[in-house]
């Protein structure tokens, strides 16, 4: 899809020195003062500069930043487009992750929307806006399959399954990149990070993964060959290494499969300083050797080393890189400057950007992200009585946009404190703890309310890059009010605002509603309190399974039977797990409630078995059902199927999430969903890689979250 661009690249590149073109594969960090800003025009007047990453440091989702400098960054282009001999525009990277100056729904909780419409348009809002401050390449989506939830990073993907991953990665990158990336409001975007990074062993930030080629090519890569073929400009090498092979040096994994197996024509930038790290995984002697294991192996833009830039020239010239290699990599930075239009338009113009209109947005997104996790009949609230709040995080402000917020304005994003106070009606009392974080005098009034809402959850301090926690469970002292609370004989509802999911079995026994409204950017709290009134009807399922506690680590539904032919986490002999803990989950992937209530009928299907050679030629099964709202409200539910391939040459997972379908069902009403399902579903991928469709039984399930019992069985003859 980018090659297409390739006459006009060679035409370029023809023009271009060895040093220039080295300059295209170089991306430096943005100056963080004077003296440096002067180097930096030194450099880029020279042609030493293909890039500049708007950060000030390597983990810059949670240092302050400065904001983004449009003009400067204009004058840097200027000197790139007017000075420099190559006249190639500069393309400027910045981690816009999960929104610009309007914040969206972290990605793990974007994840529980199941909406692939409302993603790409509030990330199409994410683009327009950063597009509008001078950045052209956004480093996101970040697609890591993550198990572990003690890992800070699981925030910032997608959660447990490949399936969803790949669905959220399609319509993250339609919305950055739009229907035409050279659009001024497009953004390239970046799938990341490739590969494995999810799998950091222990959840520890930057270690080691191991992971087999069955997990490598069923889970892990699915969402990156979902990405690829969604279009997407660029690749991030990550910092791991997969069974002792740093991606960043590796040839099989970004060069044999990404390009090989999966086709990416865009290019490989690495993460932060990796290509130099490849020394201190040790299997590079010095960093002129990193350089050189880092571009053959395939990368094509170094981020902020500079390894590139002070060794490739030489690397060259002694004959250890070919310049074909370096071609090759220029080729491919080029392909996506010309694809992003920055020829024609290298330079931002001042625009209005209507933050009323993504701000909209963003509390819709917020509150199809948000999960229900328990209800004893207390929510929706009653629009009457005296409502008492407390909690560590009623008056958050900044914590409630989550990690990764560069540009965010945390001061538009009201607390829940003042979003609960404005949308309960007239005829509510408010009470509050009156700041106080402790169980004190100050909370006796709490006496005389009708229900107690609990503003809970953990700081984004503790989440993100190199935040990963040892213990997920949620703090002893919040464990403390809950109780207290119950104790006043009180109804009592907990709002958890988090990103990743706590172990709550401790917690739970004391609440009679739990809302996962997790950190969900600027409209946290009033898509949250808008939930609680019954303005909204909760729809987010969860995607990602909430342990019991953290020894359950790591649990997660597509797991395969145990030898004796059952699976704990479905309930089956679920004690044997462990002598303290079932092995069963507190809320399995795909769970949410709604205040309304669905039935979902038995399955039908046009078909109980197809011969494989039909299968391999296209035909699908067709399953359906019909979903009836017998409940008191409108209401949206997303109807799950997943697969089980009884027998098979590999051990296949319990269940795998193959389609899903979110509705909105008026009360009363009844929709008919259907599912077709064919090759691309039955089929797993073998440990070369290859896509292997074999003939045998399936047992087809289809519900309102992983545990359905509602189940079909059909054969591939
Ligand atoms: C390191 C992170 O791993 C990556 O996700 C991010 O894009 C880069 N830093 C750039 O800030």
């Amino acid at each position: 899809m980018y090659k297409e661009f390739d006459k006009r690249v060679d035409e370029i590149l023809a023009k271009l020195t060895l040093k220039q073109k080295i300059g295209q594969l170089n991306q430096i960090q943005q100056p963080l003062n004077v003296e440096q800003a002067e180097l930096v025009k030194k450099w880029i007047k020279e042609g030493l500069v293909g890039s500049i990453i708007q950060a000030g440091t390597s983990t810059a989702g949670n240092d302050g930043q400065d904001g983004v400098r449009v003009d400067e960054f204009n004058e840097f282009q200027r000197i790139a487009v007017e000075e420099s001999d190559s006249g190639i525009p500069l393309i400027f990277g910045r981690d816009v992750i999960h929104g610009h100056h309007t914040v969206m729904p972290i990605p793990l909780a974007g994840a529980a929307a199941f909406n692939p419409e409302i993603t790409e348009k509030a990330y199409r809002c994410v683009a327009k806006e950063a597009a509008a401050d001078n950045i052209h390449w956004t480093f996101s989506p970040m697609m890591d399959i993550c198990t572990d939830p003690r890992w800070g990073r699981m925030v910032e993907g997608v959660g447990e399954d490949p399936y969803l991953a790949s669905r959220v990665a399609e319509a993250t990158i339609k919305g950055f990149q739009g229907d035409d990336l050279s659009d001024e409001n497009s953004l390239a975007a970046c799938a990341k990070h490739y590969l494995g990074y999810g799998f950091s062993e222990g959840g520890r930030d930057y270690h080691r993964t191991e992971i087999s080629d069955y997990t490598l090519y069923n889970k892990v890569l699915p969402p990156f060959r979902a990405s690829v073929a969604a279009g997407v400009a660029t690749v991030m090498s990550s910092f791991n290494d997969i069974n002792g092979q740093p991606v960043t040096s590796s040839k099989k994994y970004l060069t044999d499969i990404l390009r090989g197996k999966l086709g990416f024509e865009g290019f490989v930038v690495t993460d932060w300083a990796t290509v130099s790290r490849l020394v201190n995984q040790g299997v590079c002697e010095n960093v002129r050797d990193s350089a050189k294991a880092a571009i053959n192996a395939g990368v094509d833009m170094d981020m902020v080393s500079k390894t590139f830039m002070n060794e490739l020239e030489s690397l060259v010239l002694s004959g250890e890189v070919s310049e074909d290699i370096i071609d090759e990599a220029v080729r491919r930075v080029l392909r996506i400057k010309i694809a992003k239009g920055l020829f024609e338009r290298p330079y931002c113009a001042e625009r209005e950007i209507d933050m009323q209109e993504h701000i909209a947005v963003s509390r819709e997104f917020a509150a199809e992200s948000m999960v229900l996790l328990k209800n004893n009949g207390v929510l929706p609230l009653k629009n009457e009585g005296t409502v008492a709040l407390a909690g560590p995080m009623l008056r958050a402000k900044r914590e409630l946009l989550g990690t990764w917020v560069l540009d965010g304005k945390a001061d538009i994003a009201p607390s829940f404190l003042e979003a609960f106070s404005s949308v309960a009606g007239e005829n509510i009392k408010i009470i509050t703890d009156k700041g106080s974080t402790v169980l004190d005098d100050s909370l006796a009034p709490f006496y005389n309310s009708d229900v107690i809402v609990l503003a809970l959850g953990e700081s984004h301090e503790v989440t993100g890059e190199a935040r990963s926690v040892a213990d997920i469970s949620i703090s002893k002292s919040q464990v403390e009010l809950a109780k207290w609370a119950k104790s006043l004989g009180k109804k009592t509802v907990g709002v958890l605002f988090c990103g990743r999911p706590l172990a709550l079995s401790e917690i739970e026994p004391y609440l009679d509603g739990i809302l996962c409204a997790w950190h969900c950017g600027t409209e946290t709290a009033t898509a949250a309190a808008e939930i609680l009134f019954g303005d909204r009807v909760p729809c987010g399922k969860t995607p990602v399974t909430f342990p019991r506690c953290t020894g359950q680590i790591p649990i997660y539904y597509n797991s395969t039977v145990a030898i004796t032919g059952v699976c704990s986490y479905y309930g089956q002999a679920a004690e044997r797990s462990y002598c303290d803990m079932l092995g069963t989950p507190l809320y399995p992937f795909g769970f949410g409630l709604s205040y309304t209530k669905f039935n979902i009928s038995a399955i039908s299907c046009n078909k109980t078995e197809i011969p494989l050679a039909d299968i391999k030629n296209g035909e699908s099964f067709v399953f359906s059902v019909d979903v009836a709202n017998v409940g008191e409200f409108d209401g949206k539910e997303t109807v799950q199927l997943y697969i089980h391939d009884k027998i098979s040459s590999i051990m296949r997972p319990v269940r795998e999430l193959k389609g899903f379908k979110k509705v909105l069902i008026k009360k009363g009403e009844t929709a008919n969903i259907e599912f077709n399902i064919g090759k691309t579903h039955l089929g797993f991928y073998g440990n070369n890689g290859e896509y292997l469709l074999e003939k045998g039984e399936f047992d087809i399930f289809v519900g309102g979250n992983c545990l359905t019992n509602n189940k079909i069985t059909v054969k591939v003859i």
